[in-house]
This record gives structure tokens, C-alpha cells and sequence, in this order.
């Protein structure tokens, strides 16, 4: 994996957590410091037919509920797989969160085959997200999902 380093410090941060609440503020802030092109990111967990925002990083967002199958969150939520949006303009679910940004992506957390959240990251780059990203945010999320 291209970001082991990185994988490997959340994961010493994750396993000293003291609680679900500590680990998703570990996590968003380990990832906001250590990739400069990941310039908002957070944590939305689902209650009920409801994604709600937990830990973030970056500008407060207006979208701290936002409904399954609404937006690219809602969207992720409901297929359950990563969504990776190159231009954001370009994607008629983006809810905006904040002007400077161009490209996002949701990756889901499946705990116990369920669906249980996802990691959201905004970019003010175009096209920030890669294969490299894609497989490492995707272990990010499990390694969550383990420890919660
Ligand atoms: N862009 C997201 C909304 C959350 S904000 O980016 C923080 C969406 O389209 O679902």
C-alpha cells in the first residue's frame, strides 16, 4: 500500500482509543495533518434513515444530518460502496459544503456486515482521489470497523 506509513500510525493512534467518539477523532485528525490535499474531513455515523456528522476537520459544514440516498454521502450510504467524485460541479447529488471545493470522496464503514458510517473528505483539488487513496481509506475503514 502507497500511504503505509500513514496506515500505520492511525492504526497505533486507533488502538489506543478510549471509545467510539475518540477513535473517529483520532482518525479525522491524523488524516487532515498528514495529506495536505485532504482539506476537509469527517466522520458521518447512520441513525436511522439519518447520516449524522461526528469528528471533523476543516470548515464547519451546514450538512451535519443528511438523509440516506441524498447527496454523494446519501448516495454511499445506500450502495454501500466508495463514491469518488473527480469534479464536484460535474455531480448533480454534491451538496456543497464549502466553495473552494473540487473533488470528494465517501468511503463506507461496514461493521459486522452492517452499515455503519462513512469517512467524507473534501479536496480544494481537482481530481485529488486516486487508486492509492481509494485502497487506503478503504483500510482506514476497516480498521475502524474492527475497533469500534
Ligand atoms: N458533499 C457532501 C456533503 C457533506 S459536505 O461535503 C461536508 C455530499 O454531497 O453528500
Amino acid at each position: 500500500m502507497k500511504y503505509q506509513k500513514q496506515f500505520d500510525e492511525l492504526r497505533e493512534l486507533v488502538l489506543a482509543n478510549k471509545g467510539p467518539e475518540d477513535i473517529e477523532s483520532r482518525v479525522v485528525i491524523s488524516l487532515h495533518k498528514n495529506f495536505t490535499n485532504y482539506n476537509w474531513v469527517g466522520i458521518y455515523r447512520l441513525e436511522g434513515q439519518h447520516l449524522v456528522l461526528g469528528a471533523f476537520q476543516g470548515k464547519p459544514t451546514v450538512h451535519t444530518r443528511i438523509p440516506v440516498g441524498t447527496g454523494v454521502c446519501g448516495s454511499a450510504a445506500q450502495s454501500q460502496k466508495t463514491e469518488v467524485v473527480p469534479n464536484v460541479e460535474a455531480d448533480a447529488r454534491y451538496l456543497a459544503c464549502s466553495l473552494e471545493t473540487r473533488s470528494e470522496i465517501v468511503v463506507p464503514i461496514i461493521k459486522g456486515g452492517a452499515f455503519w458510517g462513512e469517512i467524507d473528505i473534501d479536496s480544494d483539488a481537482p481530481d485529488a482521489f486516486k487508486k492509492d487513496d481509494v485502497e487506503f481509506l478503504e483500510a482506514v475503514a476497516r480498521l475502524i470497523a474492527e475497533r469500534l
